[in-house]
Formats: structure tokens, sequence, C-alpha cells
């Protein structure tokens, strides 16, 4: 099992990033139902955290301020700075003697990827060469490293009704998010068969749970009964994605960083498929029954709008590998999860509220008008 010493965590500000941090100190928000049972990774991770991210509308550093406060300067450093700039990504492996890469870094929301890709590009593609440069400089005399890629679905395409993604299906990404992400992946590939770079990649579904940026579909449709708006449902509604939680993912991705095989990918899900309005649903009843809302009117609120164009139909993982090779399974059962996560923004509206007086706000309404 590798020992995880001086850990670069790009994006470490936002959704996933943030669980992941909190993860390694041990600071997940509790759970009701099966969840969190399994060992804490305290007693594993002794080691540092690098946490670089510049902070986009979707980082907020004030979400690790409490890890900040204990462990700031000692175990846990916060650099505000991006993947784009080599010479930051050169002192910092220099500097902190980096042996590990967690790459979550990434502009990450399909709908801003078909208006305005650019930034995609730069990030998901330009900014991964970045940081792998960076690294087969600094580890060429060394070994014990990893670079791992966090990846996605969605660069395997749609689904139609049957089936699902294994590890062998082939790339083939349909939105300029899930093109630049797959690009992404095959420069983290080419590095390990051309320089022998190791690296490990892991391809997820949907995640869901606390922190999320409130644009993403269950976090935005909380926020959205809770604050009397319309729910707007893409299409018919009848797109499938395979949720899973932000916490199995993460228990996910320090399995494969302390055991997985260098140069494989593992595909990563919650065997857990929901049509968007059946998943809606679902999130009425539990939000309306938390917050005191009369369900009927509720539901009312639903509105079904144009779709996103090139809207990918199904997604589904197959994560049969990770489950044999590394012995991972899913600990949070969705209920359970999707509780936690309601009574988790419920709690957070300051949170919310910050988030969207900011950037967000002002982004949303440049490109999309008022909502
Ligand atoms: P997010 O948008 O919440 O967070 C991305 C973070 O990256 C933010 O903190 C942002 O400030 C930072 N960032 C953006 N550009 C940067 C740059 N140039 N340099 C440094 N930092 C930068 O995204 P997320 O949902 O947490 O996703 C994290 C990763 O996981 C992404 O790579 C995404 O593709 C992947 N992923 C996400 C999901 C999901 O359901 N959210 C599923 C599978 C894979
Ligand atoms: O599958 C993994 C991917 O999941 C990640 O790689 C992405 O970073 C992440 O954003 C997510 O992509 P999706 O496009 O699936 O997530 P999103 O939350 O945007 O949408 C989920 C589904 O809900 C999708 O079918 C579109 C639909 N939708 C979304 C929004 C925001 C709506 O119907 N209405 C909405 O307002």
């Amino acid at each position: 099992m590798r020992v995880l010493n001086n850990v670069l965590v790009t994006g470490g500000s936002g959704f996933i990033g943030t669980n992941f941090i909190r993860f390694l100190f041990n600071r997940e928000q509790g759970v009701s139902g099966d969840g969190f049972q399994d060992k804490a990774p305290e007693a594993e991770f002794s080691g540092r955290v690098i946490n670089l991210d510049s902070l986009s509308y979707a980082g907020n550093p004030a979400n690790l301020s409490d890890i900040e406060a204990e462990y700031g300067g000692k175990r846990y450093f916060f650099i505000k700075g991006g993947i784009g700039d080599s010479g930051l990504l050169d002192s910092l492996f220099g500097d902190y003697g980096v042996d590990t890469v967690v790459h979550f870094a990434a502009e990450s929301h399909v709908d801003r990827s078909i208006l305005g890709p650019r930034v995609f590009i730069e990030t998901n593609v330009l900014g991964t060469f970045n940081l792998l440069e960076a690294a087969r400089k600094h580890w060429k005399d060394r070994s014990e490293t990893r670079f791992h890629q966090i990846s996605t679905d969605e660069v395997y395409g749609s689904l139609e009704e049957s089936g699902a993604f294994t590890e062998d299906t082939a790339y083939a990404p349909r939105s300029p998010y899930s093109a630049s992400k797959a690009a992404g992946d095959h420069l983290v590939y080419s590095y390990f068969h051309t320089y022998g770079l190791p690296v490990t990649l892991s391809n997820c579904s949907n995640n869901y749970g606390p922190f999320q940026f409130p644009e993403k579909f269950i976090p935005l449709m909380i926020q959205n009964i809770l604050e009397g708006k319309a729910l707007p449902v893409y299409g018919d509604g009848k797109n499938i994605r395979d949720w899973v939680h932000v916490y199995d993912h993460n228990r996910a991705v320090y399995l494969v960083l302390t055991c997985g095989k260098t140069g494989e990918k593992y595909n990563i899900g919650g065997e857990n498929e929901w049509e968007n309005r059946t998943l809606l649903d679902a999130i009425i009843k539990t939000v309306s029954q938390k917050a005191g809302r009369e369900e009927a009117s509720v539901r009312a609120a639903i509105t079904y709008v144009k779709d996103r164009p090139g809207h990918d139909r199904r997604y589904a993982i197959n994560c049969g590998k990770i489950k044999r090779e590394l012995g991972w399974k899913r600990i949070m059962n969705f209920e359970a999860g999707l509780e936690q996560t309601v009574d988790w923004y419920l709690a957070n509206q300051n949170w919310v509220k910050t988030i969207q007086s900011g950037e967000y706000l002002r982004w949303i309404e440049n490109n999309y008008g008022s909502r």
C-alpha cells in the first residue's frame, strides 16, 4: 500500500476536492443510515496537503476554514493559483516535494461548456498538460510518485436503454466539457506510455453531497424549492444519470491512490440510475418534508424547458473492476445520502447565499438572464 506524503490536490476548493480534503483529515459531515461506517482514513493519512485552486466561480476556500485553522502552515497549505501557471507548478513541486497529485481542477459544468468552451480547453486540456509536464520534470529520479487524474463517465458518450460503461468502452465524448476531459485523459495516458509517468485514472458518474455548487441538478432543485422558484427540467425529463455520493467517490479515489496499479483506470459509480423527473420527485418529497413545504404546490413549480443541446440520454457505470481488484463498495445508500444532502443545504443557507451573491450570479445573468 502506497503512503501519501506530500499531496498536491488541484481544485481542492471545489465540490469534490473539498470533500476529498475533508475526507483525508477525517472531517466529513455526519450521515444517517448506513453511511460512514468504514475505517476512517486519518489513521492512515499523516501527510501534507497542498491545495492549488484558482478560485474560479466554483471554488470557495471557506469550505476548508476549519482545516486551515487546525492544520494551516503545518499539514495544510492553500495556494491561490492556476494550473495554467507553469512557473508556479514548478516551484510547488520543488518547494513541497510533491509525490502525489490528485487532479480535480477543472471547468466542470456541461451547460457552461456549451455557452463558452474556451476556458474548458484552457483548464481541462492545457492545464492538465502543464501539470503533467511539472510531474515529468520533477519526478525524473524519484520513485513512489503518483499522478491521479479525476475523470468522468461523460467521456464514454451516451447509452441507450441497456448496458453500462466499462473501462474498455471507447471514448466518445459529445459535449465540449466531456471532449476536454477526454483530451486531458488521453494526455495522462500518453505520459504513462511515453515517459513512464506513474499515472492512474478514475471515471466517475454523477456525484451529489455537501458543498456542491448550486448550478448542478440536485442542489439547484433543493435551492429552487426553498426559494419558491421554478424547477427547470430539460427536455422530456427522461434522461438518466447514475448518482453516487461524493464520500463514496472519494473513498474510491483514496483506494486507487494507495492500492491502484499504475497505468490503470477504474470506473466508479453508484449503480443507482434515476430518470431526472423521478429524481426530482424524490428531491421534492424530501425537501418538502424537511422544510415544511406543501408537496403539491412544490410539484406545481416543475417546468419542462428547452433541452440542453446534445443532451446525453443515459449514463450507467459498471464498477466491477474497482470492486473486484481493490475491494471498494458503495456504502452510502441513496435515500440516506439524499437526506443528508438536503439537511446540509438546509443548515448551510449562508454558504449558498454567499455563493449566490458573487461571481456565480453575475455569470448566470450575463449568459442566461435571471432564472
Ligand atoms: P467544481 O466545479 O465544483 O470545482 C472545480 C474546482 O477547480 C474549483 O474549486 C475551481 O476554482 C478549480 N479550478 C478551476 N479552474 C482552475 C484552474 N485553472 N486552476 C486551478 N483550479 C481551478 O467541480 P467538481 O464537481 O468538484 O469536479 C471536480 C473534478 O471531478 C473535475 O475534474 C470533474 O471533471 C470531475 N468529476 C465531477 C463529477 C461531478 O459529478 N461533479 C463526476 C465525475 C468527475
Ligand atoms: O456524469 C458525471 C458528470 O456529472 C460530471 O462529469 C460533471 O462535472 C457534472 O456536472 C455532471 O454532469 P451532468 O450534466 O450530468 O450534471 P447536471 O447536474 O448539469 O445535470 C444532471 C441532469 O439533469 C442532466 O441530464 C441535465 C439535467 N438538468 C440539469 C440542470 C442543471 C435539468 O434537467 N435541469 C437543470 O436545470
